[in-house]
């Protein structure tokens, strides 16, 4: 070892950091300088060579090569990090002023609002909500009801059919009274309501669905008369329709109760004067109801002579066509989400 290959090291040092050097190149150096074999760690294994009057002017020489290479290399490795840094900076800024990616979100269907409207007024008056099968037996969707095979009140339910007469998609949620009945085994009080999907065979038009949704209701208790339908059916016609609404029955005719009612509201577009929505009557009917017919509590195990009861079907589209002015009933099922957020602001309004 001679003082010149001190230097030469020294020089080609100087000259490698004034490059451009990567990360890995740097920590290349220090393994190809400072490593195990490393050119300067090699001068140090010479030492041993020196004479004793030079080991302490080459030993010195060693250490500022040593300190040398470090200082050159910390200064560089933190340069590089910092120029790193602040270019990984560069790319993830974000500007503000960019306007945002709108992430598109649904709303419900417009039916949900009039069907949970009616869900939570029925709840606060004690009802429960039940649910019951869209592919019903035939004995609960008419034998039981007091419709027996072959009954005219039939055809007025144009029926979806499934394998055999016994299986069918359910016409009307009316089916969903039996099953209640029948759990509740003849014994205890009855309140629910069941809204739900039903089928007929009906060409689909503006005002007709093969698909619609009913909302049935049912009491059963001790001592129920007509006036406690009459004083529900206007608790729920107020609550839709405003405080002014007024209602009334008219009678009418079904299999499963008796008497039977068509229940209407006074037009709330016309108040009575006439108008197109009303047909110029100032009424507008809104559901079937009645009475539980007796051979109906009868079948479903509630002795008429003990329990009475009143029921009613609401069919969901009138209603919700009714409260927001729409005059197809297709635009329930069209899933356009335009018209879905249109109704839901109106309803958060
Ligand atoms: N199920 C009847 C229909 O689909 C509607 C109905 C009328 C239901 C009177 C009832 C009721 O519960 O009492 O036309």
């Amino acid at each position: 070892m001679n003082k010149q290959e001190i230097k030469s090291i020294k020089d080609e040092i100087e000259k490698i950091f004034n490059q451009e050097l990567s990360m890995s190149k740097l920590n290349d150096l220090k393994v190809e300088y400072l490593g195990k074999n490393g050119k300067i760690t090699e001068l140090s294994k010479m030492m041993k060579d020196v004479s004793a009057e030079d080991k302490k002017e080459y030993g010195l020489l060693l250490n500022e090569l040593r300190n040398e290479f470090n200082t050159l290399f910390e200064e560089y490795k933190n340069k590089l990090e910092e120029s790193l840094l602040s270019e990984k900076l560069q790319q993830e800024k974000i500007d503000i002023s960019l306007p945002g990616i709108q992430v598109p979100v649904g709303a419900p269907n417009i039916l949900e609002h009039v069907i949970e409207e009616i869900e939570e007024l029925f709840m606060s008056m004690g009802y429960d909500v039940v649910d019951g099968p869209e592919i019903e037996e035939d004995k609960y969707n008419f034998e039981l009801l007091n419709i027996p095979k072959g009954h005219p009140a039939r055809d007025a339910q144009d029926t979806f059919y499934i394998e055999d007469e016994n299986i069918l998609l359910r016409s009307q949620t009316s089916p969903v009274q039996v099953r209640t009945m029948l759990k509740g085994k003849g014994e205890v009080p009855i309140r629910m309501i069941c809204p739900g999907k039903t089928y007929r065979r009906d060409d689909d038009d503006a005002t007709h669905s093969h698909q619609f949704m009913q909302i049935e209701g049912l009491l059963v208790d001790k001592n129920i008369s007509l006036c406690d339908l009459k004083g529900t059916f206007d608790t729920v016609a107020k609550k839709l329709f405003g405080p002014d609404c007024e209602t009334r029955f008219r009678p009418s005719y079904y299999q499963f109760t008796e008497p039977s009612v068509e229940t209407d509201i006074s037009c709330f577009n016309c108040h009575g004067k006439g108008c197109s929505i009303c047909k110029n009557t100032g009424w507008i009917t809104v559901s079937g109801a009645g009475m539980v017919h007796p051979n109906v509590l009868r079948n479903c195990g509630y002795d008429p002579k003990v329990w009475s009861g009143f029921a009613f079907g609401f069919g969901a589209e009138r209603l919700a066509m009714l409260k927001y002015g729409i005059n197809d009933i297709r635009t329930f099922y069209m899933t356009d989400l335009r018209e879905a957020k249109v109704f839901d602001r109106k309803e958060s309004e």
